[in-house]
């Protein structure tokens, strides 16, 4: 099993459940011009993203974590015109890529890009716009996902979803003596979910063209 077998699995299935319109594939093309980090999820995960917003008919989500505004795009479509994204990014370089982006694949009026360090941004989130989210997508620094995740808990209605990318990193998440503060982040993280009683979690790690590494779903039941 190897890297070169995954990734031409992934590339089975993307080109026959997951094609890329011009807009996504020029938007992954903009990344790599302006110098961005080839890390956002894949065309069949932006898919699996559409499909659980769709399963739930989100009309609010909120990203934390834009880079080039890849991801952003697969939820804005899965949203609507009539639907709101929220994306948050502590790049202004990466946030300038995304706005392109976002424009060419015509989705500049359903998608809100905040600049800034999303610990500050959340709080004045929850009071300029504070009507609850369908689901929230955590993909930013994986240190401070206990507290990204903490916030997604608050802002999300009973019914929603919280995903966040990342979650097993090549199996490093099973060191419990990394000094990395992005495992420490994410194995704090499932101690989290796992005695969260707002929310029913779990997660599945994935092969493809981005190596080893998963995600994970939690279901929010009840109010915050
Ligand atoms: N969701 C994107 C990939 C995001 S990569 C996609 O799949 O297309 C992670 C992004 O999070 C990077 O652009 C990085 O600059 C941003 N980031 C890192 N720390 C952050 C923070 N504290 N607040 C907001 N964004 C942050
Ligand atoms: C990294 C970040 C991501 O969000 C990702 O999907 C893969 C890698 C990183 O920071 O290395
Ligand atoms: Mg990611």
């Amino acid at each position: 099993m190897s890297q070169e077998l995954w990734s031409s699995v992934d590339e089975f299935i993307c080109s026959l459940l997951a094609p890329e319109d011009a807009s996504l594939e020029a938007a992954l093309k903009a990344g790599t011009a302006a110098g961005l980090p080839p890390i956002s999820i894949t065309a069949n995960q932006g898919k699996l993203l559409m499909i659980l917003a769709h399963s739930i008919r989100a009309r609010r989500i909120l990203e934390i974590g834009t880079l080039g505004g890849y991801s952003t795009i697969w939820l804005a479509r899965a949203v609507g015109p009539a639907g709101r994204v929220v994306t948050m990014e502590i790049q202004p370089a990466h946030a300038e890529v995304a706005r392109q982006n976002v424009a060419r694949a015509g989705c500049d009026s359903i998608v809100e890009i905040q600049v800034g360090p999303a610990l500050d941004l959340l709080p004045g989130l929850a009071t300029h716009d504070p009507k609850p989210f369908d689901m929230v997508f955590i993909d930013a620094d994986k240190a401070a996902a206990p507290d990204y995740f903490a916030w997604a808990l608050r802002l999300t209605r009973p019914g929603g979803l919280i995903v966040v990318d990342n979650v097993v990193r090549e199996g490093n998440i099973l060191d419990a003596e990394s000094p990395d503060p992005s495992i420490v982040g994410i194995r704090r993280l499932y101690e989290i979910m796992s005695g969260e009683r707002r929310a029913v979690s779990t997660a599945i790690q994935t092969v493809g063209s981005k190596g080893l590494d998963g995600f994970s779903i939690s279901l929010v039941t009840a109010p915050a």
